[in-house]
């Protein structure tokens, strides 16, 4: 049995590099905050109670840890005096606590749960203190990890502390600490700010716990996974290798992407098998697609955006695209087909149904085998308030019609090109709705000769 365990994210920097009014820990990763994905690690290791560290005037920031969960509690660092000063900020969660520390920066998204497990496995093992490091390929700027002659860490060196033969060592701090020392509170009420920075380093935990006789280990992993986020350049970066993992994972699943390094997932993407994805697509929060699905070029997909919440999904056998637009509510059924620009929001489009060109689709249903012609709206909305279009099962919705909502249309129903819809068509019925036409046999030759005798 693993020992309890509390997290501690550190999300109290400022992020001044991110130049944004945002936070920087808020900033997103596949359509999630940094600091919802260190959340979302820390909970795979099943841990009692997680720590968020936030500076003062971050309620946002404090908003959006507390919505990761229950376990999560927020704690204020007054000023930003270091690693050290910010995992005391969270004492209290340390008084309460019996077991093992896992310290975590908020802006580092990329960390695997497997590396964190060894972590513990280290502490298991006897270690007092565990540290995560990698090898840098510019180690400009990271502590530097200090070994003896039998590679055992004796100190973390700041790169700003470091001389000329310690700037050399590649192997960096990552940032992750562990700990299991008995009195962790009183060994970190020992760091002191005598350092280039004058700050209180949590780094200097390592040589603390060594001077205490207690036992710390290394843990190795590759750069990429400990990637920290300082600026937007590092943000696409980070964005890149997560989409890279994450296109990997959809082929081992058993989706075929064409051209991978064009896709664009979210953090809560669910793909079927036998599903394929064409070149170009993107593919926000909250959309689920089901088995045997394929969608075409270039379409936007995206469950939930802003205020809209509801999520989205695309059934077995569904055909999407190209150049679709699914939007949140959407629910595409099994076999339906979604041509060439047809948006689709908070709409239910039942099983067989086709809307195969240029169509808006929103706020309504379609029913089961139905048609929705080319140049199809449904006018949902009258300046102030969203209203509803139903069509039955098998009805026919002829090209360039427009449905003033709120109104229905039967099972069966026709309605006849180009018409305006504003009242309800009976089941089987035929709605017809326009100028009827007027011929002039002749016209057009006769229109001809008088324009040609004048010129
Ligand atoms: C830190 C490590 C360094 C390591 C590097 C890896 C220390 C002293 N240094 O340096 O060894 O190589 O990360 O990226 O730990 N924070 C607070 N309050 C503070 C200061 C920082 O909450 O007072 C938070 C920040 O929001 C951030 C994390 O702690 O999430 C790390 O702080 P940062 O200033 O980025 O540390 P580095 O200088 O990068
Ligand atoms: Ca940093």
């Amino acid at each position: 049995m693993a020992a309890p365990l509390l997290t501690i994210v550190l999300a109290a920097g400022k992020g001044t590099r991110m130049r944004s009014a945002t936070p920087k820990v808020l900033h997103a990763v596949a359509g999630r905050s940094m600091l919802g994905h260190v959340l979302d690690r820390g909970r795979t290791l099943a841990p009692q109670r997680q720590a968020v560290v936030v500076g003062p005037d971050m309620a946002m920031v404090a908003a959006e840890a507390q919505a990761a969960g229950d376990e999560v509690e927020t704690f204020i660092q007054p000023d930003q005096r270091g690693t050290a000063d910010a995992v005391l900020a969270a004492a209290p969660a340390l008084k309460a606590h019996r077991g093992d520390v896992l310290v975590l920066f908020a802006d580092t998204p990329l960390l695997r749960t497997e590396t964190l497990e060894r972590m513990r496995e280290v502490l298991e093992a006897g270690a007092g203190v565990a540290v995560l490091g990698f090898e840098a390929v510019d180690p400009t700027g990271y502590g530097r990890l200090l070994t003896d002659g039998a590679g055992a860490v004796v100190a973390v060196r700041e790169h700003a502390d470091a001389n000329e033969e310690e700037r050399r060592v590649r192997l960096c701090n990552a940032g992750v600490m562990a700990f299991r020392v008995p009195d962790l509170l009183g060994l970190l009420g020992r760091i002191g700010s005598d350092n280039a920075k004058g700050e209180l380093y949590l780094t200097d935990a390592v040589g603390l716990a060594r001077g205490d006789g207690h036992i710390v280990r290394t843990v190795v992993c590759c750069e990429e996974e400990v990637l920290g986020v300082n600026s937007r350049d590092q943000l696409a970066v980070a964005e890149g290798v997560w989409q890279q993992r994450r296109r990997l994972e959809a082929m081992r699943d058993g989706a075929t992407l064409i051209a991978p390094e064009t896709v664009w997932f979210s953090y809560d993407t669910v793909i079927g098998r036998d599903v394929t994805i064409e070149p170009n697509v993107f593919i926000g929060p909250g959309v689920v697609i089901e088995d045997r699905v394929t969608i075409h070029a270039n379409s936007h997909i995206v469950g939930r955006q802003g205020k809209y919440r509801e999520g989205l999904r695309i059934r077995e056998g569904a055909s999407v695209g190209p150049f679709a637009r699914l939007r949140p509510g959407a629910d595409i059924g099994r076999e339906v087909h979604i041509g060439n620009f047809v948006e689709v929001k908070n709409a239910v489009i039942e099983a067989g149904a086709k809307a195969n060109h240029l169509a808006y689709i929103g706020d309504g249903r379609v029913g089961a085998g139905a048609n929705i012609g080319a140049g199809t709206i449904f006018c949902n909305y009258d300046g102030f308030d969203k209203h509803q279009t139903e069509i039955g099962a098998g009805a026919f919705i002829g090209s360039n019609s427009s449905l003033v909502a709120p109104v229905k249309i039967g099972d069966g129903a026709y309605v006849a090109s180009g018409s305006v819809i504003t009242k309800n068509v009976p089941p089987d019925a035929l709605a017809l709705s326009r100028t009827p036409q007027e011929v002039r046999e002749g016209w057009a030759a006769k229109y001809r000769a008088r324009r040609k005798r004048k010129s």
